[in-house]
């Protein structure tokens, strides 16, 4: 399985994705500021394996910290949860994450400052191991829906490399081809970063899974001409009532899949699905620098002092989404209520 990012004794190793498909090197970052850097640079990305790498930074950072009193501690723990959560504003595994291990920091408190660090460091690794049992779970439920034979489409990249391994949707896919399906998948190259041209085709390739790489721009006309028969996607954040933030594009993909009466899939952990958020509406979406839009691999593609629109992310609103596949369960509409179901806090909390 390919290595995403790993703890190691030095620091928080990571797969450089801005470098692939052609070169595969690794990264070590010493620090949480580099931690925090290799997010936001996007040589770590995808929301699960932001979530896991923002919990390892945060456990170096408190690795290193010379606080001597538990209180002194407790102020650099919030110095790095706030330096990290800068990071990347849609991906709410970030803060899904941040939130875990502040809440495992508060349960050891008493325990003196070796067995806090300790802790953490313990904690972050626990959620990487959990992050790839729940993409292996939600590949198994996910592997039901996929055609006995087909094309299946895929936009950005929300495979091994966007989580600890395996992944979501391209887990999905994974779990299909292994249960004996002929899936044949379409990426998108998804633009204006091509993590389906670069990073989708990469791993899919390395596994053997047939693959064709198209223009974000052609996905309609496979569409019409009978050749998708279904769509999987990942997600960055799902609100309370199924609408889906996932990487910009993804809602054209849907409208036309509606159009041909092709089912969408979304496919997430639950530390993707944000109940405390009601609706697409209130997902804050990140806006990326220009840059990526007007160059590509260094050359200009647009004139000098051209407007520049860079979201990095759309939301999907539910009246699209066939089902969302989780760890957890299948959730289909009214979501509203069926995500209500999966979520044992919310359920208890409002009986
Ligand atoms: O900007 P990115 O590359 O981090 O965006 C990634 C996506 O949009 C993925 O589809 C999403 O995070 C799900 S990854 C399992």
């Amino acid at each position: 399985m390919i290595k995403t990012l790993e703890w190691t004794p030095e620091g928080v190793r990571f797969i450089d994705q801005t470098k692939l498909p052609t070169e595969e090197v690794y990264v070590l970052c010493g620090t949480y500021q580099e931690v925090a850097d290799a997010i936001r640079n996007m040589i770590v990305r995808g929301a699960p394996a932001i979530g896991v790498a923002a919990a390892m930074g945060i456990a170096l950072g408190v690795k290193q910290s010379h606080a001597q009193e538990i209180s002194a501690l407790r102020n650099e723990l919030g110095q790095i949860c706030r330096r990290i959560g800068e990071t990347r504003p849609t991906a709410v595994n970030l803060f899904w994450a941040i939130r875990r291990m502040q809440q495992k920091f508060e349960s050891v408190a008493s325990e003196g400052i070796q067995n806090i660090k300790a802790a953490l460091v313990n904690e972050a690794q626990q959620m990487l191991v959990e992050d790839i049992a729940a993409n292996e779970a939600m590949g198994r439920h996910g592997a039901t829906l996929m055609p006995a034979s087909g094309g299946v489409l895929t936009h950005c990249n929300a495979g091994a490399l966007a989580t600890c391994g395996y992944g979501t949707a391209l887990g999905v896919i994974r779990a299909a081809v292994e249960a004996g399906k002929q899936i044949h998948v379409f990426a998108d190259e998804t633009r204006p970063f091509l993590q389906g041209a670069r990073l989708t085709c990469w791993e899919l390739m390395k596994d053997g899974i047939s693959t064709t790489v198209i223009a974000d721009n052609m996905a309609g006309s496979m569409m019409r001409q009978g050749k998708i028969n279904a769509v999987v996607v990942g997600a960055d954040r799902i609100a309370a009532n199924g609408d889906v933030a996932n990487k910009i594009g993804t809602y054209s993909v849907a409208v036309l899949a509606k159009e041909h009466s092709i089912p969408f899939y979304v496919a997430a952990p639950w530390s993707t699905v944000d109940m405390s958020t009601p609706t697409g509406e209130q997902i804050p979406i990140e806006q990326r620098s220009p840059r990526e839009v007007t160059h590509h691999g260094g050359k200009q593609m647009a004139p000098d002092g051209v407007k520049v629109e860079n979201p990095a992310f759309d939301v999907t609103p539910n009246k699209y989404v066939t089902a969302i596949i989780t760890e957890r369960g299948i959730a289909r509409a009214p979501y509203d209520e069926s995500l209500k179901e999966l979520s044992p806090d919310v359920a208890a909390a409002s009986r």
